[in-house]
This record gives structure tokens, C-alpha cells and sequence, in this order.
């Protein structure tokens, strides 16, 4: 056989194979199979004992009777063999053979003639060889009759034999309804074993199975299950240890959500003080010079160059203001994302316009533009002027004296990346990892903010911020867009 061939008969022969042993996975057939087979073994057992000793017994009784017969035919014929007397020995084997299991009666001389006999044809004949033993059991196969052999004797002188056969049929048939009836017993044991070991699997597998169900909603976080307890049996305690794992369970989760209610109300509160404290302080310079500004401002000798600069001061700090505030306000309520199709370079231009009227932004940084690509976009026009806004207004707050801020678009595959390149003073190494983080600032006057709302925003849009940057000699932060269907 080919090796193909080989695997074609594996491979028919092993998912029948594969489902016959997947029957003995469960519990219910193995504890049914076993059962039965406890019962079919003893009970088998015990059939073979009981027939062995029966046919013992059957066995004795027919040598026994065999024995018996052959004596009263020795007494019988004694007479007759030595008178010769024919008649009277054939009269002795015909009332031997109308017994019941006797197959044949016959009597022999001394020289081995046979002189009277059951048996056909037999009589005047001359045995070859005379039999002196007595069968035994096991008969040789095919033989089912039972051969004895008994001497005549006068005196020390045997005279003749008499010879007996006899039938094993009833023996046999007697044994086989003995053996017939055992594999009935085997048969009822091995219905009513597995009916047993059903009803027992039923009332073991009822409770697992239950266990099971209920493991299974637990898992799917449903801490409320329960399953009934019955009886007082081991499953049942398993059952009740179960119902007990669950409630405590139940508790401890209680209590872990308990704690982490407890644990974010005190974050909640403790980031909303941080944001109060820090709102206050930093509208607290800006609102201070106003004051005073508007102090000023309504001081009569006031000088004309002096109101010049005061306004200038009026409107710095309001900017300020407004930015500041703009700040807490995207940082404590951002709303979700509206993506539309939109030219994020438009945005740019508008953005960079904003920038420009922003007292922060000095004539001597120099803003520059390198757009390379112009597709639509899936971006929120308002938060990703806010997220420019807060890049560019980094950039500008970190060239200290003169310096560029340029802003790329280019095509990179299927997105479109912005990125913001300034030769300011670059990010502190100490920073570098938490500067996206709230509150994290190393401005005097910052809130820490910025970058933060920047990163959350572009979360929403699918999106993170890479910021690559080197203290002193610049820094480039950088997003990617997708492009609009
Ligand atoms: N382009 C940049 N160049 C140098 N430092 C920057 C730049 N952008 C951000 N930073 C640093 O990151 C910090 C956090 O920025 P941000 O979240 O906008 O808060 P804020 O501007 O209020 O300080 C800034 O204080 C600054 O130290
Ligand atoms: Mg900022």
C-alpha cells in the first residue's frame, strides 16, 4: 500500500475513531461504562462459577449412576454368562438400555465375543482389543456418550464384562439452558448497571452541569448567580462551597468598587483644586496689570507716550486672558470630534493670521509655510485650530530674542503629517517624557495645558503627537491626518 493510501484510510478511519473515544470524555459515559462493566465482570464471574460447579456435580451423579448400573448388571449376568444362557443376557441388556440416558448395554465372554448387545449387529462378534477403562470427563470432541467397562467375576476368575454406555445429552443440554440463563443474567445486570450508573451520572452531572452554567456567567461578570443545593451529598457541598466562593466574591468586589468610587472622586477633587489653584494664579498676573493699567489710564497727568504704552499693556494682558482661559476651557470640557473633509493648509494660513495679531508673537520671528500637499482631510476645524494655535504659541513662547517657526504639509502614503519646526530653545531632557501631561509646564506663566489638550484632541482624531526635540537648538512636533475618502 502506497503511503497515500495509507493516510487516506488514517485519515477516514481516525474521525470515527476520534468520536468514539470523545463519547468516554464526559463524566456520564465513563461513570455508566464503568458501572456496567463492574456489573457484567461479577456477574459473568459468578455464572461461570455457578455452571463449573453444576457440571461437576451433573458429572459425578452420571459416573455415579454409571457405576451403580454396571454393578447390578454384573450381578445380573453372572449367572446367564456362565450357563450361557443368550436369552437372559439380552434380556438384561434391553431392560438396561429402556433406562433413561443409557445409550447401550452389552456383554461380552472372556474371550472377548460379544454375547448380547443393544447395539445392531454387534452380537457374535469378536472384539479386537477389550476396554478395561472407565471414560472420564472431558469426553474426546464429538463423543456423547459416556463408555464403562465392569469384569465379571467368580471368584478370582473374571467370567466376562459387561459394558454400559452412557448418554451425556441431558448433561449437556442441562448445561447449555444452565449457560443460556447465565448470559441472561449478564444481559439483565448490564442493562439494569447502566440504568443504575444513568440515574447516578443524572443526579452527579445535574449539579456540575449547573456549576458549570453558572462559572460561565460569573466569568461574564454576573457576580449575582447562584445554584440550588440538593441533598447533602459531596456535589451538593461542592454546590454550597461554590454559592459561598460567589458571595464573598461579591463582597470583595463591592468593596474594590467601593474603594476606586473613592479613589476617583479624590482624584476628581484633587485635579479639580489643582485646576482652580492654578486658574487663579494665572489670571491673577495678567488681571493685576490690568488693574493697574486701568489705574493709569485714568490718572490725569498722564503722559501721551505713557498712554501708549499702558494701552499696549491693556491689550497684551486681555490676549493673554483670553488664551489662558481658552485653555481651561478645552481642557475641562472637550467636546467629541465632528470630523469633516477640509484643506488643513487653509487652516494653517487662517491660524497663522490669529497668531500674528497676538502681542506674544515679536516682529523678529520670522513664520514660514512648506506646504507640499493639498488634500482634504478628515479633521474638527475648531479643535484643530485650537491644536495649531497651542503648537505655534509653544514655538513662538520658546524663541527667546529672533528665530523661525516653520509649518510643513506634506504626503506620507495614505495620510497627510503637519509639522511644526522651530529653532527655539528646545524641550528640557528633564520634561521630555511627561510634557503632554496636564499641568506640566516649565514656563513661567504656563499652565501646562497646551500640549495636553493638543494630545487629547488628536487622540480623538485617530491620532498622537511626536515631538522630537534638543535643548537648545530647536524642536519639531508633528501629526498625521487622514486623508478624506
Ligand atoms: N516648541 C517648544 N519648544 C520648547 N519647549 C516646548 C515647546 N513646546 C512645549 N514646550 C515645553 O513643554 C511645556 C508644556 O507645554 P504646554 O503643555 O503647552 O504648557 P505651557 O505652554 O502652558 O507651559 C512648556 O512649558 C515647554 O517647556
Ligand atoms: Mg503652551
Amino acid at each position: 500500500m502506497s503511503t497515500a493510501q495509507k493516510n487516506d484510510r488514517i485519515d477516514s478511519v481516525s474521525p470515527a475513531l476520534h468520536r468514539f473515544r470523545g463519547l468516554f470524555h464526559t463524566l456520564r459515559a465513563r461513570l455508566i461504562v464503568s458501572v456496567a462493566l463492574v456489573h457484567v465482570v461479577l456477574m459473568g464471574m459468578f455464572t461461570w462459577e455457578a455452571v463449573d460447579r453444576q457440571s461437576q456435580e451433573l458429572r459425578q451423579e452420571l459416573i455415579h449412576q454409571a457405576d451403580s448400573l454396571a454393578s447390578l448388571m454384573v450381578v445380573a449376568t453372572t449367572n446367564a454368562l456362565l450357563a450361557e444362557d443368550l436369552a437372559s443376557l439380552a434380556e438384561v441388556t434391553r431392560r438396561v438400555n429402556a433406562l433413561d440416558d443409557v445409550a447401550y448395554g452389552e456383554i461380552v465372554d472372556i474371550r472377548g465375543y460379544v454375547m448380547a448387545s443393544t447395539r445392531d449387529g454387534r452380537v457374535g462378534q469378536k472384539l479386537a482389543r477389550m476396554r478395561t477403562h472407565r471414560d472420564r470427563f472431558p469426553l474426546p470432541k464429538g463423543d456423547s456418550v459416556l463408555d464403562f467397562v465392569e469384569a465379571v467375576r467368580v471368584g478370582d476368575q473374571e467370567a466376562g464384562y459387561v459394558m454400559l454406555g452412557l448418554s451425556t445429552r441431558n448433561l449437556d443440554q442441562e448445561l447449555a439452558a444452565s449457560r443460556n440463563q447465565g448470559a441472561l443474567y449478564i444481559a439483565l445486570a448490564l442493562i439494569i448497571g447502566s440504568f443504575v450508573a444513568w440515574l447516578l451520572s443524572l443526579a452527579v452531572t445535574r449539579n456540575l452541569q449547573e456549576l458549570t452554567v453558572a462559572a460561565d456567567r460569573i466569568a461574564g461578570g454576573d457576580l449575582n448567580v447562584r445554584v440550588k443545593v440538593r441533598g447533602q451529598d459531596e456535589t451538593s457541598m461542592l454546590a454550597r462551597a461554590f454559592n459561598s466562593m460567589v458571595l464573598s466574591l461579591q463582597h470583595s468586589a463591592q468593596a474594590i468598587e467601593k474603594e476606586h468610587r473613592k479613589r476617583t472622586d479624590a482624584e476628581r477633587l484633587a485635579c479639580v483644586g489643582e485646576m482652580a489653584a492654578s486658574i487663579a494664579h494665572e489670571i491673577r498676573n495678567p488681571l493685576a496689570a490690568l488693574i493697574n493699567a486701568m489705574k493709569l489710564l485714568g490718572s490725569p497727568g498722564l503722559a501721551e507716550d505713557d498712554h501708549q504704552e499702558v494701552v499696549q499693556i491693556v491689550n497684551s494682558e486681555s490676549y493673554r486672558l483670553q488664551r489662558i482661559l481658552n485653555e481651561f476651557l478645552a481642557f475641562a470640557r472637550l467636546p467629541e470630534a465632528v470630523l469633516t473633509a477640509a484643506d488643513v493648509t487653509e487652516l494653517i494660513t487662517q491660524t497663522i493670521q490669529q497668531v500674528k495679531r497676538d502681542p506674544a508673537c515679536r516682529e523678529n520671528i520670522r513664520i514660514e509655510t512648506r506646504f507640499e500637499d493639498v488634500t482634504p482631510c478628515l479633521f474638527d476645524r475648531d479643535q484643530m485650530r485650537q491644536v495649531l494655535l497651542n503648537l505655534m504659541m509653544n514655538a513662538l513662547q520658546a524663541i527667546s530674542a529672533s528665530g523661525h517657526l516653520t509649518l510643513q504639509v506634506k504626503r506620507q502614503g495614505e495620510l497627510v503629517v503637519v509639522s511644526l519646526v522651530d529653532d527655539g530653545c528646545g524641550i528640557k531632557a528633564s520634561l521630555k517624557d511627561e510634557v503632554t501631561m496636564p499641568f506640566v509646564t516649565a514656563r513661567k506663566g504656563g499652565t501646562g495645558l497646551g500640549l495636553s489638550v493638543v494630545q487629547r484632541i488628536l487622540v480623538q482624531h485617530g491620532t498622537t503627537l511626536n515631538i522630537s526635540s534638543e535643548e537648545g537648538v530647536g524642536t519639531e512636533v508633528s501629526f498625521e491626518l487622514m486623508i478624506a475618502p
